[in-house]
């Protein structure tokens, strides 16, 4: 039986449809960045699934009970029980948003000089790691680089081997922790399985190492566990979700994925020591411990989002939705990430415009591309978000890819068969698509507000063009 979304809509929206002419000028006037675009002229806006989710009912009653006291709201205590009985973690410090919990765990774990090893790395996760004074080292598996490896299903998967080898290199006391991220969104939406958080987890113990755990989309890893590992297909993705972290020592959440709001966070763990120094930053960076930057109704928004996640009605679909757009693309030939992640399709720019080099930034230009042809918005994960190492020189990822990140609750699947029309017309006419350089290069996280310009056409010199054949030379400055 086919099965259809597992909500009813209350209340819509509705979306604007601009010209083409329209369009054109938008970018142009964006800097050919799709973060600078005005959402008005986004016809469906597939930026991220970052606080762009659609409420229930449920969490919409819940905000008019939000507590606003400046200290001591019954709000919190509502999300404190609801992490302590969906998450299995004791102590929880909010924060405004993922951000904030994650400045505040690299402020705590993180000496000067130390590592930290992830499972590819997260921009902003990155660059409060590297703040504080760590240096990144990315140990996923080898095949998460690799957008066509789609016979594997846990690409997130540490490489244990890639650990062990950082642990005897650098020695255990100099890896602040290990970061591991449920699912990973730079490789595509990749789940991890639960063997492999497992068995990271008694690396880290025999080594006296802390895991901490980036568990944003720890719902849609849930998910995929149930799906495809073996033991899960029976297990409610509530209790996969607690027996996930059941093998850490503590998370960063940005509840604005998998808690279902629309802005929030938080910092969950178990120990007494790491609580009461997140509680004296949190007061300095954010507010007080029980509310963190966020109000009362805010908690209370977060606390029924987070257990509305786990539901695996909800899950299947949500899965599902991303599914069937990646099916539409792969179907038609659209080179993209797979096997298709939680929360978004990834595709492959240097597949797609193979004529651009790396530094073109081919993503970007794909993701501006788009939007001209259809009003819908993407994101470039590529290059431009890779940004620059510490010697300045470009950082070259292998994944150069466009996200169409689907939001939760929000589309329907008429919505997807739009996009995916929009995507196959520009792959049948992709070798017109050209690069972009930078107009404005901003210094840090330069992928929200950077500025670029077309390449303009390549065309030969006057004096050179009886000896070169139309489009040999290169005369970009
Ligand atoms: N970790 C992961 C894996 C994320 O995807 C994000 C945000 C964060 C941490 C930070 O959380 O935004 O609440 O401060 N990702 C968004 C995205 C921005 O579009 O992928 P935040």
């Amino acid at each position: 039986m086919r099965t259809a979304e597992p909500y009813r809509i209350k209340m819509v929206e509705p979306l604007t449809m601009t010209t083409r002419a329209e369009r054109e000028k938008a970018i142009a006037d964006a800097g050919y960045n799709t973060f600078l675009l005005k959402s008005s002229v986004c016809y469906i806006d597939l930026l991220t699934d970052s606080g762009t989710n659609a409420m229930s009912d449920r969490q919409w009653s819940a905000l008019m009970m939000g507590d606003e006291a400046y200290a001591g709201a019954r709000s919190f205590d509502h999300l404190l029980e609801a992490v302590q009985e969906a998450y299995g973690l004791p102590y929880v410090v909010p924060t405004h948003q993922g951000r904030g919990a994650e400045h505040l765990i690299s402020k705590i774990l993180i000496k000067p000089g130390q590592y930290v090893a992830g499972n590819m790395y997260f921009t902003t996760t990155r660059v409060h790691q590297e703040l504080a004074g760590a240096t990144f080292v990315d140990v996923i598996r080898d095949e998460a680089h690799d957008p066509t490896r789609a016979d594997i299903p846990f690409k997130g998967n540490i490489d244990l081997d890639k650990l062990q080898a950082l642990i005897d290199d650098k020695g255990a006391e100099n890896i602040a922790y290990v970061n591991l991220a449920v699912t990973v969104n730079m490789a595509g939406g990749q789940p991890v399985s639960m063997a492999n958080i497992k068995a990271v987890s008694e690396l880290c113990k025999r080594n006296g190492i802390i895991l901490w755990s980036d568990a944003t989309r720890l719902a849609e890893n849930s998910w995929f566990i149930k799906e495809r590992e073996e033991g899960y297909a029976d297990t409610p993705c509530a209790e996969i979700v607690k027996e996930m972290l059941s093998y850490v020592d503590g998370l960063t959440m940005s509840g604005k994925k998998d808690a279902l709001v629309n802005i929030g966070g938080f910092l969950a763990m178990r120990s007494e020591a790491i609580l009461e120094e997140a509680r004296g930053l949190v007061v300095v960076y954010e507010g007080m411990p029980t509310y963190g930057g966020l109000s009362g109704r805010d908690l209370e928004a977060m606390a029924v989002g987070l257990r509305e996640a786990l539901d695996d009605a909800y899950l299947e679909h949500r899965i599902g939705q991303v599914r069937y757009l990646g099916d539409q693309l792969k179907a038609a030939g659209v080179p993209i990430v797979e096997p298709v992640g939680g929360h978004a399709v990834f595709i492959d720019a240097r597949a797609f415009l193979p004529h651009l080099s790396q530094d073109d930034f081919p993503a970007q230009a794909l993701a501006a591309e788009l939007f001209v042809e259809s009003g819908v918005r993407s994101m470039e994960r590529g290059i431009v978000s890779a940004g620059r190492d510490a010697d300045g020189n470009n950082r070259h990822p292998a994944l150069e890819l466009v996200r169409l990140t689907i939001p939760r609750r929000v589309y329907t699947n008429a919505h997807m068969d739009v996009v995916a029309d929009a995507v196959i017309e520009l792959w049948k006419n992709r070798d017109a698509i050209r690069g972009l350089r930078f107009v404005h290069e901003a210094p840090t996280l330069r992928f929200f507000t950077s500025r670029f310009e077309p390449i303009p056409a390549r065309s030969p010199l006057p004096e050179q063009a009886e000896e070169h054949p139309v489009g040999a030379v290169d005369v970009r400055p």
